[in-house]
């Protein structure tokens, strides 16, 4: 779903990076997840499966080094989740677990090759 901009207010821009390079910016509602804004636009990269309960993992990302501060760190339950995957780094997230805000505009996340 994408909502239509309104007049005057500027929407967070998020920037999604392929595993292949291939980058997809996109104009984030805010309130809205990291993992649903990804979905409603076509992103490839991030499944979802469990519709954003944290608990399937298959929305991973990598927080940009610059970003990690702003965005913060994974919460216990999301901890949890991203131990099981092999590829985690210490900037993985859980995107469904992070909300679009204002703070967030020029964001920068990065999709692994593939979702565990
Ligand atoms: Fe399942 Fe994020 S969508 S953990």
């Amino acid at each position: 779903m994408i909502s239509p901009k309104s007049e005057g207010s500027k929407m967070p821009t998020i920037t999604y990076v392929e595993h292949n390079g291939t980058e997809h910016q996109i104009e984030a509602e805010v309130g809205a997840t990291l993992m649903q804004t990804a979905l409603d636009n076509g992103v490839p990269g991030i499944d979802g499966d469990c519709g954003g309960e944290c608990s399937c993992a298959t929305c991973h990302v990598m927080v940009k080094e610059d970003w990690t501060s702003t965005v913060g760190g994974p919460n216990e339950s999301e901890e949890e989740m991203l131990d099981l995957n092999p590829e985690r780094l210490s900037y993985s997230r859980l995107s469904c677990q992070i909300e679009i805000t204002d703070d967030l505009d020029g964001l920068v996340v990065e999709l692994p090759e593939f979702q565990f």
